[in-house]
């Protein structure tokens, strides 16, 4: 990543990116939204059928239950980063190849250098594998984990529990501890490094 990268580059190449078939099939790309300097990520699988239409990432009804989860936790949509793990739809909402999956990895991976969040939320499996290649998300989902100094949480997809009216209490559970596993994994963290940006208690959302 050179120093000059910035989300708007990176959403101009999304938009001219052929470099997996997800492109041929596309009506929109979807590179992901949000403050630059947001302090949570949340990371899902890729665009639905209202996000390829709009170019925005979960606008449909898992974005619905997202937003109402955030809402519920006091925090707003338009403070949060909302991204994918491939930014153009797979044709009929297919799962996403692990092909597809790699070619695109490189937006993410600027994407989350660039903005640096706290902490990522991953939504579902697929962004789950990044960090958890062998694990279950039923075992997993609502656990804090650190990463080069930076929290990562799975949670299950919002689909999920859309299909599955059992778990919407599981997530909704695990979005009312979100803000708690991030402040305490963050004071766990051991005492800090330069490239630290600021005092946890001086961040507008803690
Ligand atoms: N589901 C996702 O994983 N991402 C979206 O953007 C919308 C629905
Ligand atoms: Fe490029 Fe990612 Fe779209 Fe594939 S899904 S065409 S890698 S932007």
């Amino acid at each position: 990543m050179s120093t000059s990268d910035s989300l708007e580059k990176i959403a101009h190449e999304v938009a001219t990116c052929t470099r997996c078939p997800l492109h041929s099939t596309r009506t929109n790309p979807v590179p992901g939204e949000g403050p630059s300097n947001a302090q949570i990520m949340f990371i899902g699988e890729g665009p639905g059928f209202h996000e390829d239409r709009q170019g925005r990432p979960f606008v449909g009804a898992s974005g619905d239950f997202l937003t109402e989860m955030l809402n519920d936790i006091g925090l707003q949509r338009e403070e949060v980063f909302i991204a994918n793990v491939v930014k153009c739809r797979p044709p009929g909402n297919r799962d996403p190849e692990p092909a597809e999956i790699k070619a695109c990895r490189e937006y993410l991976d600027r994407q989350i250098a660039l903005i640096n969040p706290r902490a990522i939320v991953t939504l579902g499996r697929f962004s789950m594998a990044r960090w958890f290649p062998d694990a279950r998300i039923s075992q997993i989902h609502g656990k804090a984990h650190t990463f080069d100094g930076r929290v990562v949480v799975p949670f299950f997809h919002p689909a999920a529990a859309l299909h599955q009216p059992s778990l919407r209490q599981t997530v909704m559970d695990d979005f009312r501890k979100l803000l708690t596993l991030i402040q305490t994994a963050a004071e766990n963290q051991p005492a800090d490094s330069d490239d630290e940006p600021e005092d946890l208690q001086q961040l507008s959302l803690f």
